[in-house]
């Protein structure tokens, strides 16, 4: 009874999942019409916006670095930060990472598990989104990396299960990571069965290891893979 409601919540909330992303590409594709002038904005007239962008122009980059500090001394932001550095230590001492290894993270979010790279020495990291969090995050599409193949010695997605496409999504973390590099992916806490189907979606890496783990103050499970492109 009980797993019967859990499947149905569940469904329910990829339902939800589903349906933000859509909303949210509707969001990014749509370009509005009209925009207030930046440099004029009590004026009632709207005019056509010149570019992709209403308020480029006014964008300047201090607000930008104190949205960023501002951001980034939260609690939430520390702790979050923190669990995925011990997660990224934990690897380096079982020597699957290093600070030599050329190493992306994809729906990198605000940059969180970019930042925990960096602060521990891993000196060529890359984060990716659907939306940009400069100067942590590029924009990019997961499934469709801007990457050529074999470029990473570590590839991780703190949020698998966020992925519209995931085969799409996991193919592109296996071509863009080298043989003998490191995927390594994040999900909503699942139990034994779960991690089988993720781990069948890799089709060129084997498993490694499934952990459960806080990560970013929600319970998730995460599932180290080997890429060997066999
Ligand atoms: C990685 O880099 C950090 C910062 O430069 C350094 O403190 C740490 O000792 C390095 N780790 C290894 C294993 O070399
Ligand atoms: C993680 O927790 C789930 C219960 O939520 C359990 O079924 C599963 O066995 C745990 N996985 C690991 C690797 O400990």
């Amino acid at each position: 009874m009980e797993k019967h409601v859990q499947a149905f919540l569940h469904k329910i909330s990829y339902c939800f999942i589903t349906i933000a992303t859509i909303t949210l590409l509707l969001i990014i594709l749509q370009t509005p019409e009209t925009c207030v002038d930046p440099y004029n904005p009590h004026t009632k007239f709207h005019h056509r916006f010149p570019k992709s962008t209403c308020d480029y122009k006014h964008r300047v980059y201090t607000s930008l670095e104190k949205r960023n500090k501002r951001l980034w001394a939260t609690s939430a932001w520390s702790h979050a930060v923190q669990s995925y550095l011990n997660v990224f230590q934990e690897l380096q001492s079982n020597n699957l990472l290093s600070n030599l290894s050329h190493s992306f993270v994809v729906s990198a979010g605000a940059g969180q598990a970019v930042m925990a790279l960096k602060n521990m020495g891993v000196t060529e990291v890359i984060g990716v989104e659907i939306i940009d969090s400069p100067p942590l995050v590029s924009r990019a599409d997961p499934h469709s990396l801007p990457f050529f193949d074999d470029v990473f010695d570590f590839g991780f997605s703190p949020f698998l299960d966020r992925a519209l496409f995931p085969g799409r999504y996991v193919s592109e973390l296996e071509r863009t990571v080298n043989v003998g590099g490191v995927c390594l992916v994040a999900v909503e806490e699942c139990g034994p069965q779960e991690v089988d189907e993720i781990v069948k979606l890799f089709k060129k890496s084997q498993y490694v290891e499934a952990k459960n783990e806080t990560l970013a103050g929600e319970k998730m499970t995460r599932i180290t893979l080997k890429v060997i492109k066999r």
